[in-house]
């Protein structure tokens, strides 16, 4: 424990010499011009964040493991021996140190998706905290500044399309919960050792230019006939509810009358999923960590790296929790238990899959954590587009090899005006900021990711507290890999 917090500074040391030195982003990324905040304010801001003065300690591993997705094994990467990870789960304001050991094969690191933590914690290699070689470790220490439902997983390549993704509750001091139980949903698109590895994936998208048909890749293309929706890049041979394909599901109990509050992550990389309880309603509650005005819906819409909680009361039985492949054929299922009665079949389709879905345009911003209203002092646009064949994904014209990042002054309103130039949906993720929908003080929603529909434009206004270099990508795995990636950089 010592000795890797030892590393980490040293490594840390390392990692922000390099990221001046790093040609490709400094070429063309930062140029001459203003300077990116520096180790200093980062500190203050970190030492300005409110605190309970709990500290909590975790270890993590990331390793190769067996994993049984539900009679099938298979060999992939993985947090610990489980799939999803094991959660961690701390309170708001609680500092978090996190001992992690790299036993993959190859360099890693984890990013803390949608907490809005210091910059040097955030895990992008090259951009805020070094990568962990192969065998290495590193100490995580920050405080989780916010209450709600987020997630980890690594900055590395493909790596994300693998086992390695786990929940990470904060807990809300104020807010004890009205439910009896509650359960993390994790939803998945899965190919590593059933499929081809998503490595071979990515290099079969960028050889064939897209064409489509070959293994992994999405034949299906285009429309779909779902409200236009593009049913991703990629087929999956599985799709996981908790780790598991619905021949041998994840099964979930409780008594009949019981109040439950499920909170939804996607953590599948290529893959939206419209997602429904058989037979019931579920109130949406929060979205991306912040609460909602409850809206109730038989069906939800889920991009990839958002996260909702709904609540629901139980009827009795056995009831199907389902989440269909936006665009894609397969079904993955948990089943939620309160009765006696037989589970239905593995991939029955429940009428509630049939209904419209909820998406972000429905939500309400819960009145308490509308941002303070503010006329924007910066605006910026963020042009998505990209191609097939050449496999390329682009922001602003450019792939991140290539960007030039936006910029923002500590203390900045800031405006994102994201279009999305595409036939297809992208989820766009901002790190280390909870941006809302539409305009500050408006009724928009809280969300770090937002699922941009094609041809679709969404504003989002964000408050600059939290200074650093921070990624803004796309939340398709193959996207981000294929250049949809940008930074935010704060400058002085
Ligand atoms: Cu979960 Cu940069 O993302
Ligand atoms: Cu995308």
């Amino acid at each position: 424990m010592t000795s890797g917090l030892l590393v980490s500074r040293r490594q840390l040391l390392a990692g922000v010499v390099g990221v001046g030195a790093a040609a490709g982003l400094s070429a063309c990324g930062l140029g001459p011009g203003p300077n990116p905040v520096g180790a200093s304010a980062i500190a203050a801001a970190e030492s300005a964040r409110a605190t309970t003065g709990k500290v909590r300690d975790f270890v993590l591993r990331a390793a190769p493991a067996q994993v049984d997705l539900g009679g099938t094994v298979v060999t992939t990467w993985a947090y610990g021996d489980s799939l999803p990870g094991t959660a961690f789960r701390a309170t708001a304001g609680d500092r978090v140190r996190v001992a992690f050991g790299n036993e993959l094969p190859e360099a890693t690191s984890v990013h803390w998706h949608g907490l809005a933590i210091r910059n040097d914690m955030d895990g992008v290699p090259g951009v805020t905290t070094p990568e962990v070689a192969a065998g290495g470790s590193f100490g995580f220490d920050f405080v989780v500044p916010d209450p709600g439902t987020y997630w980890f997983h690594p900055h590395h390549g493909m790596q994300l399309d693998r086992g390695l993704y786990a929940p990470f509750i904060v807990d809300d001091p104020a807010d004890p919960g009205d439910y009896d139980h509650e359960w993390v949903v994790v939803l998945d698109d899965w190919t590593d050792d059933v499929g081809p590895s998503p490595e071979q994936i990515y290099a079969d998208l960028k050889a064939a230019g897209g064409s489509g048909g070959m293994g992994g890749m999405n034949g299906m293309g285009g429309m779909d006939g779902m409200g236009g929706m593009d049913g991703g890049d990629v087929t999956y041979p599985l799709y996981l509810v908790n780790g598991r394909a619905p021949n041998d599901p994840d099964v979930l109990t409780a008594k009949p009358g019981q109040r439950v509050r499920l909170r939804f992550i996607n953590a599948g990389a290529d893959t939206i999923f419209d997602v429904a309880l058989a037979g019931h309603d579920l109130t949406v509650t929060h979205t991306d960590g912040y609460p909602v005005t409850p809206v109730t819906t038989s069906l939800l819409r889920i991009g990839m790296g958002e996260r909702y909680d709904a609540v629901v009361t139980l009827a009795d039985g056995a009831f199907p929790l389902v989440a269909q492949p936006v665009g894609k054929l397969g079904q993955a299922q948990a089943i939620v238990r309160t009765g006696s009665g037989t589970a239905p079949m593995a991939r029955w389709r429940p009428s509630e899959l049939d209904a419209y879905p909820l998406t972000v345009d429905a939500l309400r911003a819960d009145p308490g954590t509308a941002l303070p209203a503010k006329d924007p002092d910066s605006v910026q646009d963020l042009l998505l587009s990209g191609s097939m064949g050449p496999y390329v994904w682009t922001i602003n014209g450019r792939t991140y090899d290539d960007t030039v990042p936006l910029t923002i002054r500590q203390g900045q309103a800031g405006r994102l005006r994201i279009r999305n130039m595409s036939m297809m949906p992208h989820p766009i993720h901002l790190h280390g900021h909870t941006f809302q929908l539409g305009s500050a003080g408006g009724t928009g929603p809280r969300k770090d990711t937002v699922l941009v529909p094609a041809m679709g434009a969404v504003d989002v206004d964000f408050a600059a507290e939290n200074p650093g270099q921070w990624m803004v990508h796309c939340h398709n795995a193959y996207h981000a890999e294929a250049g949809m990636m940008t930074r935010l950089d704060y400058v002085t």
